[in-house]
């Protein structure tokens, strides 16, 4: 797995910013840490990227967002309030997967049945500095 370090918020936009200019239709990317760690603000420079226009929000309540300005369709999910997986079938989370366009999984540890076996997968941990994260990449 690849390690790579963010000393700050900077260097995760850069990060998502290449990543996005990477991105394929049905690409699939999961994104595993803590709370607070950096998931919905990689989300968003990720979106950015893509040239997403419109206003990226949690979509905790919802489990899914969908933006459809950018290079791709981008469906954002997060999974935290999800405690059975069988409402990911309902809210036909595979057909997501696979209609074209990028999804994002915040907390994707949680589903990791559903998600397919080409996943990029992106760990993401505190560093010890203020603004420092560590990212492992399957990537
Ligand atoms: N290097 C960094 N990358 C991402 N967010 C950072 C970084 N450094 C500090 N932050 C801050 O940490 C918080 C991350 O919150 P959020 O993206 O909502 O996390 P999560 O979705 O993982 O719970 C934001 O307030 C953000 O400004
Ligand atoms: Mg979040």
């Amino acid at each position: 797995m690849r390690k790579i370090i963010i000393r700050n918020e900077e260097d995760t936009k850069n990060f998502g910013h290449e990543l996005a200019a990477k991105l394929k239709p049905n690409d699939v990317v999961a994104l595993i840490g803590d709370l607070g760690t950096g998931k919905t603000t990689l989300t968003k420079y990720i979106a950015e990227g893509l040239g997403v226009t419109e206003r990226i929000t949690s979509p905790t309540f919802t489990t899914v967002c969908e933006y459809h300005s950018g290079r791709l369709p981008l469906y954002h999910f997060d999974v935290y309030r999800v405690t059975d997986p069988e409402v990911l079938f309902e809210i036909g989370a595979e057909e997501y997967f696979y209609a074209g366009g990028v999804s994002i999984v915040e907390w994707a540890d949680m589903v990791a049945e559903i998600l397919p076996e080409e996943t990029i997968c992106i760990f993401i941990e505190y560093g010890e500095k203020e603004g420092e994260r560590i990212y492992q990449c399957t990537f």
